[in-house]
């Protein structure tokens, strides 16, 4: 008998070292395949994303046809949502990075499901009140990445309920009880608020299509965590008349404190850079993050370090290395000794300052008009 999988990825529990493609074996998805990537490359023009291009996007369901689709005249949209339990990290960005670069190379509009429920329900020491004051703050930094007014609508679950709730109505009767515990590993404890939440993950996937009495194609970008509520999504749209959801997953960005940390000294909030946190906290985040170094200097000139297992090199790979030859360079240097980690942390912290500062910008313009992408109203009664 194989081995049995000492990692456990689920919407609700990450631990262990994950084997992606496994994982992507167990999720029965497909591999994003270099010919897939150099198709949508052919449709964005320009440059492929960097979360594309370093295999941090690397499965996927459907993709092709819809690409297809897109460049037979059948526009699609974007779909993908944060549950908003604090500041956002810069993983957290994964998503919605890919998802602003698609939305400005292909012109799709962006759904963005704020899920102020879904947190309160899955996490006992959260209030009502933080999660609703989260979700907006989340919302700001979502759309800060440069989402198009015009085109990005928002679901604030607690805000939205009457848009969601005629299509959600007909969604939670395709799903039963002992799918949602099997799918999700529920235990007998579990609210059943948290029972019910995953027909409104699947409901903007289909609200479009609903919306507007035609057929629209979805693409959701999320983590690989996701995918369970999904494959739910998926397998009753059919019998709503709806089309099946395609996505494409993303691995999960490490933590800077390294993997399998059991560390009692150092607080949780160090194990990520929160887009609040001031530029000194940054600084020292990042200093005491895990490396893939050597014991000594004289070491590591020798042998060179590990970048696979590096917390700083991640997050050169997923959002601060700005080109592919950057990241190259980073990750050779790195590998052939002749970059030392205290060098190598001293140029991401200046990259990671650098982004606080425009994010920030970026982040003031949207204040005026963020309320406005919030959808309230259902398109029609039923
Ligand atoms: N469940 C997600 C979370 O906990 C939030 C979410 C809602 C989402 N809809 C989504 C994530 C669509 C990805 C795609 O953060």
């Amino acid at each position: 008998m194989p081995a049995p999988d000492d990692f456990v990825v689920t919407p609700y529990e990450v631990k262990g070292k994950i084997d992606y493609a496994r994982l992507r074996e167990l999720f029965g998805t497909q591999e994003l395949t270099p010919e897939l990537l150099a198709r949508l490359h052919q449709l964005a023009g320009g440059e492929l994303h960097p979360l594309l291009s370093r295999g941090i996007y690397y499965s996927h369901r459907d993709l092709l046809p819809l690409l297809d689709g897109y460049a037979n005249g059948r526009p699609f949209f974007l779909y993908s949502g944060r549950g908003p339990s604090g500041p956002l990290h810069t993983s957290h960005l994964v998503s919605f990075d890919l998802c602003a670069w698609l939305q400005r190379r292909l012109g799709v509009p962006m759904y963005i499901q704020i899920t102020d429920d879904e947190k309160y329900w899955a996490r006992a020491g959260l209030s009502r009140e933080e999660t609703a004051h989260w979700g907006l703050e989340n919302l700001y930094d979502i759309l800060a990445l440069g989402f198009d007014p015009k085109r990005t609508h928002v679901f604030f679950d607690s805000r939205s309920i009457a848009a969601l709730y005629p299509l959600a109505i007909r969604v939670a009767r395709k799903i039963s009880y002992s799918n949602v515990k099997a799918v999700f590993g529920f235990p007998p404890s579990t609210n059943i608020g948290l029972v019910f939440y995953t027909a409104l993950q699947s409901v903007p996937a289909f609200w479009p299509s609903w919306a507007e009495g035609r057929t629209v194609p979805c693409l959701i970008p999320c983590g690989i965590d996701q995918d369970p509520h999904f494959r739910l999504s998926r397998d009753i749209a059919e019998g709503l008349g709806y089309p099946k959801p395609a996505l494409i997953h993303s691995q999960m960005v490490p933590g800077l404190l390294g993997e399998g940390v059991m560390s009692t000294s150092a607080p949780r909030t160090d194990d990520a850079l929160f887009l609040n946190d001031p530029p000194a906290v940054v600084e020292r985040k990042l200093r005491a993050a895990f490396t893939g170094g050597r014991a000594t200097v004289e070491e590591q000139r020798r042998l060179g370090a590990t970048p696979e297992i590096c917390s700083i090199w991640a997050l050169w790979r997923t959002r601060f290395a700005e080109s592919d030859a950057k990241f190259a360079e980073v990750t050779r240097t790195c590998r052939s000794g002749e970059l030392l980690c205290g060098d190598c942390k001293g140029q991401l912290i200046e990259r990671v300052q650098r982004f606080y500062v425009e994010h920030a910008a970026a982040r003031e313009k949207v204040v005026g008009w963020a309320e406005s992408t919030i959808v309230t109203t259902p398109p029609k009664p039923l």
